[in-house]
């Protein structure tokens, strides 16, 4: 069985870096920086241009990982793409991305396979999870696997929205999973879920039990009010949970492989909260040092948190053969999952 671990690390932000002070400024928000930082650490977020969409996000991300993994969109055998925030209701964004990546050219024509995985802020680690049971199964040598957001396009930029609206920013982050004789890579997940908090961060822009799925007005066209079309958060009871499973999960993954924290050099945990990685990182007794983080600069991209990580930490020499990096996350569904890597 080959091992299966990360050839490659690749990120893309937007341009435009939206303040705290520019969520007052620009859109006319009652909120502070002081709010804001105080109880996120979040200074600042990057928002797309119209126009862009999240498989657009992904192209330069992948691309950067393809090259630092040394290989080309030919050896590209499956694309696993993780968004709570797709292009369209379907198909998937992965599909999108294939097209965009020239993967269905002549000459490239090697039509890899495209999954999307719908795990929201956890997404990544079940796509990392089913990367590598993909290539350790030895039927797929080289997965391109994406977390990308367009959060913008789908936040309610006004007062009324501001707990949610200050909290998210776009982005994308790509690894590649491949498959090597080497020992090392990713040595083992753990995935949860607890579905009887599904509605606590939701959006629920259609309800596919109702006739029609969207009310309409009296000429047909669909309308959706904004307690549907935005998302709905509760905030408290997200970060309760969010403490707690985050540190359930490594201390589950501990366990398994009979580590502590001193055995660990970087964890990566995803950025929703500062405050929440904060709690979580006392709670094990974490050196600062170890704690990756970029929530001061990018706000929660959600799917994509970890794989910008992983490529920021990549990109300042901070990850080097032989180390042993963490990573957990925690989300809407709710959802969770960590994983072992030895990089
Ligand atoms: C979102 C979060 C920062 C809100 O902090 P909180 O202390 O729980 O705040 P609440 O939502 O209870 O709101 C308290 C007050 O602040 C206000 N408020 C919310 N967002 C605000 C903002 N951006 N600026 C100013 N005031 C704001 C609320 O309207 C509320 O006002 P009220 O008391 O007059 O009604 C916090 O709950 C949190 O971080 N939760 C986890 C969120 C998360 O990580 N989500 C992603 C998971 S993947």
């Amino acid at each position: 069985m080959p091992n299966a671990y990360i050839s490659g690390t690749g990120f893309h932000v937007p341009e435009d870096i939206v303040t705290n002070q520019d969520l007052v400024t620009r859109y006319g928000i009652d909120t502070t920086d002081e709010w804001i930082v105080k109880r996120t650490g979040i200074e600042a977020r990057r928002f797309a241009p119209e126009g862009v969409g999240t498989a657009d996000l992904a192209v330069p991300a992948v691309q950067m990982a393809l090259e630092r993994a040394g290989i080309s969109n030919a050896d590209i055998g499956m694309i696993i793409f993780a968004t709570l925030s797709p292009d369209h209701c379907f198909p998937g964004s992965g599909v999108y991305l294939q097209h965009k990546l020239g993967l269905t050219d002549e000459g490239v024509g090697n039509f890899a396979g495209c999954l999307d995985v719908r795990n929201q802020c956890s997404g990544f680690l079940y796509g990392l999870a089913t990367a590598t049971s993909m290539v350790q199964s030895g039927s797929v040598d080289n997965i391109v696997l994406v977390g990308a957001e367009v959060h913008s396009a789908a936040l309610d930029l006004s007062t009324r929205g501001r707990n949610v609206a200050s909290l998210f920013g776009d982005g994308a982050g790509a690894v590649i999973v491949s498959a090597t004789e080497e020992d090392r890579g990713i040595r083992s997940w753990h995935l949860g879920a607890d579905g009887r908090h599904a509605d606590a961060l939701s959006q629920k822009v259609f309800d596919i039990s109702k006739r029609p799925f969207i009310p309409l007005n009296e000429e047909g066209v669909g309308q959706v009010a904004p307690d549907y079309m935005f998302a709905h958060m509760a905030g408290r009871l997200v970060f309760k949970h969010a403490v707690e499973r985050m540190i359930g999960a490594l201390m589950k993954e501990f366990q398994k492989q009979s580590l502590t924290v001193d055995d660990v050099d970087l964890f990566f945990f995803h950025q929703a909260n500062l405050r929440i990685n904060q709690y979580v990182a006392k709670n094990l007794g974490l050196p600062d040092e170890k704690l990756f983080h970029n929530i001061e600069r990018y706000g929660n991209t959600t799917a994509a948190t970890i794989p910008i990580m992983l490529a920021e930490a990549q990109g300042q020499g901070r990850l080097e053969r032989g180390m042993k990096i963490v990573t957990v996350a925690f989300g809407s569904g709710f959802t969770w999952g960590a994983a072992i890597i030895d990089w």
